[in-house]
């Protein structure tokens, strides 16, 4: 199983990291299959799978539920799990809430915001910790682009910077300009993970019902790689029809009794043998 070194050898040899993210079983093995680096079993599960208007109202129980489920479908990937809203809010609350995330089958935990303390009570806890910072999911109330003044820009780079002195192994970078991502890769040791945040990062990570065309919306730091929405509507309605149309099952879906047993079904229940 890969550990945290072996992504920062990834990043100091310039080999690009993928990440992408997985909420269940079936999915984040085919993930692994097609393999990927890293799956984040982020918070949004709650939008994307849980039917939540909203990140902060994801639980560590939801959390641990698909972290469980990625584990045993994808078991030798390196998993980061996303610390939800409010559950990192002291040090010794977010060492409990990673030891639930770890216990689940997590390698790393991730959270939001430039909280150096909350990094360094993780780390000296014994936990691979991933921090997040740009467009703050649980904490901005509106989902916009983050940075793009010098000063943004400057705490931006200054936070990622202690964060890495506070022993991060990973910092995702979300919606920052491209310029300013290329910076703070050039500036800390562990790898930027970006998701709009351009190409200079030493990875990437989509939701992956974003990148498999499930998710409705379109974002302009998105690429659509399938259209599996449109394929599951289309065979679903196939499947509706055939079921309407007693085309479905065919012959070759049903079996059968043997004669003898049918008989003397037929005999025990005081049925007439069928013409
Ligand atoms: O929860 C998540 O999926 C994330 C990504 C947007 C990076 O944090």
């Amino acid at each position: 199983m890969p550990n945290a070194s072996t992504f920062l050898d990834m990043k100091r040899r310039g080999e690009k990291i993928v990440v992408v993210t997985a909420y269940d079983a079936p999915t984040a093995r085919i993930e692994a299959e097609a393999g990927v680096d890293i799956i984040l079993v982020g918070d949004s599960v709650g939008v994307n799978v849980l039917g939540y208007a909203h990140e902060r109202e994801v639980t560590l129980a939801d959390m641990a539920h698909h972290i469980a489920a990625v584990r045993r479908g994808a078991p030798e990937i390196y998993i980061i799990g996303d610390l939800p809203y409010a559950t990192y809010d002291t040090p010794q609350q977010a060492i409990e809430s990673s030891r639930l995330l770890r216990e689940a089958g997590a390698n790393c935990v991730k959270f939001e915001g430039a909280r150096v303390e909350i990094m360094r009570a993780l780390t000296a806890a014994g936990f691979d910790v991933c921090s997040h910072l740009g467009l703050e999911s649980q904490h901005h109330d509106v989902k916009r682009r983050q940075g793009k003044t010098a000063q943004a820009a400057a705490k931006l780079y200054d936070d990622a910077l202690a964060l890495d002195a506070a022993g991060q192994k990973f910092v995702v970078l979300e919606l920052v300009p491209q310029e300013l991502a290329a910076r703070i890769t050039q500036a800390i040791g562990a790898p930027t993970i970006g998701i709009g945040a351009g190409a200079a990062t030493d990875g990437q990570v989509l939701v992956v019902n974003d990148l498999a065309g499930i998710t409705a919306r379109e974002f302009k730091h998105n690429r659509r790689y399938g259209a599996v929405g449109a394929a599951l509507r289309e065979a679903v309605e196939a499947y509706a029809r055939d079921v309407r149309a007693g085309h479905f099952p065919a012959e070759e879906h049903a079996f059968h009794m043997a004669d003898d047993e049918r008989f003397a079904f037929e005999r025990a229940a005081g049925l007439k043998p069928l013409r």
